[in-house]
């Protein structure tokens, strides 16, 4: 299909104080972007057209190999409008001097990073920050990526990654949200808040891009690329909200995943590019291609040969090619041939251009290029606390059999464990300029923490990898001398992110089997569990004294951990995805459907395994804390009300332990009776309070129509009369029910 809709015509509703970005980026006659933007482009040639839609890295690109040198002559001959993987405010000023004084029309070049979780000042994973249900935390986070990376030169972060995933096996888990599109949509909203801020003016933020458009999170097996097939309304319902609410909240670009969906690969879907992102949700900005992904469409086998995948591509709604150079090796042929009308060329360069104007390259085209605001920028102390804070936040508590938290006061502490002493991996994958160098590991941060005249035995244990245990004996033998012990086991960085899929998601090497044995001595046990995705650990999770799980935190995670092993944070992380017993389960989410026979123990012909029980290890939403939390029965408003009508809900919840501490009030709803099957639980809202010891706070929850509503059996988002449950607890697991009935 060809999309001939106007330029720009996005004018988004606002929420709140915050205005989008690109709420200044109105278009019509009187914009006078949009008259510039005209303006340059009656004075380009073709060939200086399609370079505006080339996208080239500058060297190794961090997912393969590139495919064209030569960058400088590109640049030079107007043949390459972006570059990615181009940073540091040095380099990307020498590439922009290029362009705006060496090549003939002098404009200037966009530069693209994946800065997903940090620039050099690394924060948690993004599942990580998920994990904090804190949306603040996750905006600063954002923040600070961006202030860093337009420090150094860049304008451009292919972030948020929004792909909600129920499979673990899949790699990229590590990259988003989770398992849920209400939790992946705030957290959506609020990288785009943090990336790109409330003006394009500013120089200390970044244009985002929402990835990887769509369902990426969901391919067969888990397998990285594999196929990905579904019905419409799950896709509609589950895959697609963290996705619009990104857009929704002024995301300026869009990426276009890898795969395929029912049949048809992205790069190529006029139906996601076109209906639903320009025509649903009045996208503004333009599309990217993910990386080859236009010449990869003749491995899908939907085009013959590259020319005819750039056409796809192209008339499909894709603006920019990234690294294919599809676009720059056939689409003037194309054009030529008739096969793409120069209107359509000419309406993906204006949205190219009208990004430049908005960010005010053409008036400055070095305002990311400041190597004075790069030194001081990179690293501050600022940008340390938010890491450490952010971090700790995102910390989720698994187990505690009265381990933790540890006195500081302790005369002998082991720290044990093939992640004690490291920092390499501590920035996780997808991890932008980050270096291990910077990074706080476990034992600087608990010696820093207990000072210098604690006694701390380190000893590795084993290695992440492999057989050996010749190490054990050291472990345990310092486990023996001490009165406590803290084990930092998980994965390598590298275990989880692209092209990382597993079949087996346990916990590697020995690893284990060295937690068993120190847990053996009798020793209080903390386990710190470092890792990408969530793990098989049938016994951790059922024996170890104390169990911690802390992601990839990033650069001040020893400091983030040892403030939570010793008391002085108490852990507030939930689950942002479901934690299986064993890799049969997967998919396993919480928001299941019912089924006709639903699980009976009593009777076989019920939904079941026979050799591992249904549900989870850990489900979606659950972790400790160092206090209690105690709920009071749901008190709704109005047990039954009109369409149109809002409910409110609400829980008293009184801090019931000794220690203050964070709770994530969660509200779950169910649909009893409705055209089509509708999940046991789906998560309707969330808020995370902080409650001092003894201290009881009312939460409450505004329920509209618009929550009651689902794609109904003939496709309409809509809610149905009839009754639902509420659902408010602190766990998806561990709720209380009020019913309420709509009527008409
Ligand atoms: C491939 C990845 O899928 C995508 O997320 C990333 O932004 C690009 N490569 C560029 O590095």
């Amino acid at each position: 299909m060809i999309i001939l809709l106007p330029v720009l015509l996005g004018i988004f509703l606002l929420g709140g104080a915050f205005i989008p970005a690109h709420e200044k980026a109105r278009s019509g006659p009187e914009d006078p972007i949009a008259r510039k933007v005209d303006s340059v482009l009656a004075l380009m040639t073709l060939e200086e057209k399609i370079g505006q839609m080339t996208l080239y890295t500058t060297d190794w690109g961090s997912t393969g190999p590139t495919i064209r040198p030569g960058y400088a002559d590109d640049i030079r001959a107007g043949n390459c409008g972006a570059l990615f993987n181009s940073h540091t405010a040095a380099f990307t000023r020498e590439l922009q001097r290029i362009a705006v004084e060496e090549s003939r029309l002098k404009i200037p070049l966009l530069f693209g990073f994946d800065v997903v979780h940090g620039y050099k000042t690394m924060f948690p994973i993004p599942l990580g920050q998920a994990a904090s249900w804190d949306m603040e935390a996750i905006e600063r986070a954002a923040e600070v990526a961006a202030a860093e990376a337009a420090a150094a030169g860049l304008n451009w972060t292919f972030a948020p990654m929004l792909d909600v995933t129920r499979d673990p096996r899949w790699g990229r888990v590590m990259e988003g949200p989770g398992e849920d599109p209400f939790l992946g949509a705030a957290a959506a909203r609020a990288q785009v808040k943090g990336f790109q801020g409330d003006s394009f003016d500013n120089a200390d933020r970044v244009l985002a891009c929402v990835k990887h458009f769509a369902a990426y999170g969901a391919p067969i097996g888990g397998r990285d690329y594999n196929t990905v097939d579904m019905s419409e309304r799950t896709f509609r319902e589950v895959y697609l909200p963290p996705y619009r609410a990104g857009v929704e909240a002024g995301a300026w670009t869009v990426m276009a995943s890898f795969n395929d969906i029912d049949g048809v690969p992205a790069t190529g879907n006029s139906w996601l590019m076109g209906d639903i992102l320009r025509g649903e949700w009045n996208f503004p900005g333009f599309v990217v291609t993910d990386y080859t992904g236009i010449n990869e469409m003749v491995s899908h086998g939907v085009v013959a040969n590259e020319k005819e995948a750039g056409e796809l591509a192209v008339l499909a709604g894709v603006e920019m090619d990234m690294q294919s150079a599809a676009y720059q090796n056939h689409l003037k042929q194309s054009v030529r041939e008739g096969k793409v009308p120069e209107a359509r060329i000419d309406e993906a360069v204006r949205h190219i251009l009208y990004t430049k104007f908005l960010l005010g390259l053409f008036d400055d085209p070095y305002k990311f290029c400041n190597k004075e605001r790069e030194q001081r920028v990179l690293l501050s102390q600022e940008h340390q606390d938010a890491s450490r804070d952010v971090a700790r936040r995102s910390i989720v508590l698994l187990r505690n059999e009265g381990v933790l938290p540890l006195s500081k006061e302790i005369k002998t502490l082991a720290v044990i464990g093939p992640l004690a002493d490291d920092k390499d991996n501590l920035i996780g994958a997808w991890s932008g300029a980050g270096e291990g160098r910077h990074c706080v590991s476990l034992l600087t941060g608990i010696r820093s923490k207990l000072g210098k005249e604690a006694n701390i035995l380190y000893a590795k244990g084993c290695e992440i990898e492999g057989d050996d245990q010749s190490g054990f004996a050291e472990a345990l033998a310092a486990a023996r001398k001490a009165d406590a012990v803290i084990l930092a086991i998980g994965e390598h960085k590298d275990m989880s992110g692209e092209a990382t899929s597993k079949a087996m998601i346990r916990i590697p090497g020995q690893q284990e089997e060295l937690a068993r044995q120190l847990a053996a001595t009798g020793k209080p046990v903390a386990v710190v569990l470092m890792n990408g995705r969530p793990l098989v650990m049938p016994w951790l999770a059922e024996n170890a004294p104390a169990l911690l799980e802390c992601w990839w935190l990033g650069t001040q995670a020893g400091n983030a951990i040892a403030d939570v092993l010793f008391g002085d944070y108490n852990p507030s992380g939930k689950l942002p995805i479901t934690f299986p017993r064993h890799e049969g389960q997967i998919p396993i989410y919480y928001s299941y459907k019912n089924t006709g026979r639903p699980f009976n123990p009593d009777s076989k012909w019920t939904t079941k395994y026979i050799d591992i029980p249904n549900t989870p290890q850990f489900p979606f939403g659950y972790g400790l804390s160092y206090t209690t939390f105690r709920y009071s029965a749901p008190k709704v408003d109005r047990a039954v009300f009109r369409r149109g009508q809002e409910v409110k809900i609400t829980v008293t919840v009184e801090n019931a332990g000794r220690l203050a501490g964070e709770e994530v009030v969660q509200l779950y709803l169910r649909d009893l009776v409705a055209s089509t099957t509708r999940p046991v639980k789906e998560l309707k809202g969330f808020q995370k309070i902080m409650l001092k010891p003894g201290e009881r706070r009312e939460v409450q929850f505004t329920l509209t129509e618009n929550d009651f509503a689902f794609y109904t059996r003939t496709m309409q988002w809509a809610a149905e009369t009839g009754s639902f449950d509420l659902m408010v607890g602190g766990s998806s697991d561990e709720v209380q029910t009020v019913r309420v009935t709509m009527i008409e």
